[in-house]
């Protein structure tokens, strides 16, 4: 869907299920109409979505999550380009209690599944996720993101996601586009064929 056609949807859903809900339930029947009807025709139904450019929302963390949707009704914090043209006007539109309920509703969907890769891309990429590399001051991936990158908190669940997508952000947090103070010192020097190992790694969990 093209980024108007789903800022349309936004207000017409919303205009439709009403506003100033102060009961969870009705928020959560609010972000679960939002998530059906708008969200997931970039994300896929539950946020398990097939094209590696919209990325997964299931079962990622809470946290995480309500965190990153606010970064984009801030609209600052995450200016790569994709961003900025398919979330922000979309975001801006959305109120706090609703923000709280999407959230939930994406954390508790079932986690997506692993897909594979070349093995020794794999291999190389686990490595740098569980051992970092400390001759060059780079941490370990696994001591924020947890040994199987299911994440936790604000440390979002990498898991399943797709490669490209983690390339897109990797290249985009080291440009400083997206701004993102503790990932930025962690990844800066981060080699491209790293980069592509790391991703096909947590893309393959
Ligand atoms: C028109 C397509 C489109 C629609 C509709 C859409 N998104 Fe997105 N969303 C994107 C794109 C593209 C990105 C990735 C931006 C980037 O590359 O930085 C994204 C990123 C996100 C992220 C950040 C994920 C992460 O791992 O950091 C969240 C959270 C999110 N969207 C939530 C939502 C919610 C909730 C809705 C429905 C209210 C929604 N999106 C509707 C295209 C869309
Ligand atoms: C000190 C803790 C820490 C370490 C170590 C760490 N990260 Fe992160 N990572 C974070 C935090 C916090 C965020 C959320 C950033 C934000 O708010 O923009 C994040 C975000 C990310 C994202 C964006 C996810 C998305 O859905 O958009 C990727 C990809 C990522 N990290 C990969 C890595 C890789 C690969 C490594 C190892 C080389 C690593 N991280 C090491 C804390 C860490």
């Amino acid at each position: 869907m093209g980024k108007n056609a789903a800022v349309g949807l936004v207000v017409l859903v919303l205009a439709a299920v009403g506003t100033g809900a102060a009961v969870s339930t009705e928020d959560d029947a609010t972000a679960a109409k939002l998530a059906t009807q708008v969200c997931s025709s970039c994300h896929g139904p539950g946020g398990d979505s097939t094209s590696p450019t919209f990325p997964k929302l299931a079962a990622q963390q809470q946290a995480y999550l309500a965190m990153q949707i606010r970064t984009f009704k801030s609209a600052r914090g995450r200016n790569e380009p994709e961003a900025h043209d398919y979330m922000l006007g979309m975001a801006a539109l959305i109120d706090d209690a609703t923000v709280d309920a999407l959230a939930r509703y994406y954390a508790h969907q079932p986690p997506p599944a692993g897909k594979k890769g070349p093995p020794v891309l794999i291999e190389r990429g686990r490595h740098l996720f569980e051992q970092g590399s400390p001759e060059r001051g780079i941490a370990a991936c696994a001591s924020c993101h947890g040994k199987d990158a299911a994440g936790n908190g604000i440390f979002p669940r990498l898991a399943g996601q797709h490669a490209p997508y983690v390339v897109h952000q990797l290249k985009a947090i080291q440009q400083r586009l997206r701004d993102s103070p503790v990932m930025h010192g962690i990844v800066k020097d981060l080699t491209p064929d790293e980069i592509d190992a790391v991703a096909a790694y947590v893309q393959s969990l």
